[in-house]
């Protein structure tokens, strides 16, 4: 391959499969090729604005194979089985067969419709995923999980689908807007403090590297964020256990997201003052000092992200955790972070402590 610092770390789950980090585009053919047999046709699933940005130059490795692209409008509501229904007349229109090959290029939103519609056209299709997004490449295109979106909730239609591969090419992320670079670096932080203490003060002392884009530090940033996706869900793939500890911040940030309703707060943002909440409810049960609190603080603040939110009613945020799906017979089941780089999960949080968290993040 051409880079000379691409990396691979295997997923070690029930199918195990390679998450390649800093590959070109144009070399994913040159892979299949050589590593994937009988493949003929392949199916790129993206959007509009992605496809602009980048199908061209995964297609030029792609000329070995017939291929077919299909796009789908950009946003979260296309998560949807109305768009899996379309997805699926038009790969029919196409031709997909069984032995057709998906490739899922966008961010989480593709790589969620992309694999969910790989995983049941069929009974599943093989998938590769491809993404591009800061979030996608360190979070969502790791760990086979695929869903759409209900009205009653966000991925309550999903799978486990892994991928027979990732494909990371880090130099789609130059043009990725920096509020969707903020998404990223939520789950990022999140990442280093659930399990990195090393990751965590990477953060602290490349901030300018960070901000100004530099690419080797990108490249560093991401490699070590996704590899601590990686290495959780190779432990845990089904999420009995450990894996629940990347959930950290996103049982008080979803609340807070489906409060508001979805408007005003990102998810990014919601998972900042989701973490942060969940730090003072961890220092305030002996997890960690009010010092680490400030410190998580202060990390999240230089990157942008919110660590207070104004306005909200802590009770109404408190009956929001209620409906969580991650409770169990009524117990409310949070990831609480002890000290910085280690995470527990807690079923003991009682109301109160829940509420006294949410009043010092609401400003
Ligand atoms: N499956 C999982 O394990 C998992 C984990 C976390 C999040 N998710 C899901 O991920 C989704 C969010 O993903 P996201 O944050 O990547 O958002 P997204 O997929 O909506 O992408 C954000 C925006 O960035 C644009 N974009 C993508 N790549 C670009 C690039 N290289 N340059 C410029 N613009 C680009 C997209 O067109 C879109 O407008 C949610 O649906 C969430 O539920 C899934």
């Amino acid at each position: 391959m051409g880079l000379a610092t691409w990396q691979k770390i295997n997923v070690e789950a029930n199918s195990p499969y390679p998450v390649f980090l800093g590959v070109p585009l144009e070399e994913l053919g040159e892979y299949l090729s050589s590593q994937i047999e009988e493949v003929e046709h392949i199916l790129i699933i993206t959007n509009q604005a992605v496809a602009e940005l980048y199908s061209e130059r995964l297609k030029q490795g792609l000329l070995d194979y017939r291929v077919n692209l299909l796009t789908v409008p950009a946003g979260e509501m296309e998560k949807s089985l109305e768009r899996l229904s379309q997805l699926t007349t038009a790969a029919l229109r196409c031709g997909v067969d069984r032995k057709t090959l998906v490739i899922a290029l966008g961010g989480g939103v593709i790589g969620d419709l992309a694999g969910f519609f790989a995983s049941v056209f069929m009974r599943g299709i093989r998938l590769i995923q491809v993404p591009t997004t800061l979030l996608a490449q360190v979070d969502s295109s790791i760990g086979g999980k695929v869903a759409v979106n209900h009205p009653a909730g966000k991925n309550i239609l999903g799978s486990f689908y892994p991928p027979l591969a990732v494909w990371t090419d880090f130099t789609t992320l130059e043009s990725l807007p920096w509020s969707e670079v903020e998404n990223g670096l939520a789950e990022s932080i999140k990442h280093a403090l659930i399990a990195d203490l090393d990751l965590f003060e990477f953060f602290e002392n490349q901030e300018e590297n960070i901000k100004q884009r530099n690419p080797s530090i990108w490249q560093e940033m991401v490699t070590r964020s996704s590899a601590v996706k990686v290495r959780t869900v190779s432990q845990d793939e089904q999420e009995h256990g450990v894996r629940a500890l990347l959930n950290l911040g996103h049982s008080f940030g979803h609340a807070l997201e489906t409060e508001m309703n979805y408007h005003g707060v990102t998810h990014g943002q919601g998972v900042s003052i989701g973490i942060v909440a969940a730090a003072f409810l961890a220092s305030a049960k002996g997890l960690m000092t009010l010092a680490e609190v400030d410190r998580i603080k202060h990390l999240l603040s230089i990157y942008g992200l919110p660590t207070t939110i104004k306005g909200q009613d802590p009770q109404a945020l408190l009956q929001r955790m209620k409906t969580d799906k991650k409770n169990q017979g009524g117990r409310k089941i949070l990831i609480l972070p002890q000290g910085i780089g280690r995470t527990v999960i807690s079923k003991d949080c009682t109301d109160s402590e829940i509420l006294a968290a949410w009043i010092q993040v609401i400003s």
